[in-house]
């Protein structure tokens, strides 16, 4: 390691903030994180998406208690698992706390986020605003939802196919497979 000479005055803190900021990871790892339950081929889409743009995208999982989600965090990473399995450089995980430290955990330095309507926008700039107080150097990257998915989201999804509506196309196959389960199970329990 370089010595600092001694009388020579120490780099203030601000200018190495500015340093670590400027500087482009050799590696850039990104989070795109969410509840995911279940993933639709919109999220699906972004993944393929920014898988290619960098170079490890991690699809996190967020573990909120206060939430009661259709499918446990666990059965949610095997779905992921499932259909994010052909891209290599793609990995599954979960967290719970803050997303900027379980990013700043992975040595993350961008947030992957989707767009699909200006609805989504207020919500999505108050996060990433949040966010970059929080930890200036994880930048939010948002990339606009393919025009074919951006009416899909999770919610509607189940609320379609509890009511017997037709989701083919909306989620992968293996995930229409398991809400069919699902729902029988359900189904089963209540009659
Ligand atoms: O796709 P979703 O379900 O709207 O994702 C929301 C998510 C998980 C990205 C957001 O709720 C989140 O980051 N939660 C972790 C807690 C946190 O960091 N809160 C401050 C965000 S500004």
């Amino acid at each position: 390691m370089k010595q600092r000479a001694q009388g020579a005055p120490r780099r203030p803190a601000l200018f190495a903030r500015i340093i670590t900021l400027s500087r482009k990871p050799r590696s850039v790892i990104a989070i795109y994180a969410g509840s995911f339950d279940p993933i639709t081929n919109g999220h699906l889409d972004l993944i393929q998406r920014g898988s290619r743009m960098f170079d490890r995208l991690i699809v996190s999982i967020l573990r909120n208690e206060t939430k009661e989600p259709l499918f446990s965090v666990e059965e949610r990473m095997e779905m992921l698992r499932e259909v994010v399995d052909v891209y290599p450089n793609v990995g599954v995980d979960s967290f719970h706390g803050l997303l900027v430290d379980h990013a700043a955990a992975h040595s993350a330095t961008v947030l992957l986020r989707g767009i699909r309507a200006i609805s989504d926008y207020e919500y999505e700039l108050q996060m990433a605003l949040m966010n970059r107080r929080l930890r200036p150097e994880i930048e939010t990257v948002f990339m606009m939802a393919n025009e074919a998915y951006s009416f899909i989201s999770s919610r509607l999804v189940k609320e379609v196919f509890s009511l017997g509506g037709d989701i083919t196309g909306l989620v992968p196959p293996a995930v229409e497979a398991r809400l069919h389960r699902r729902l029988s199970k359900i189904k089963r329990r209540g009659a």
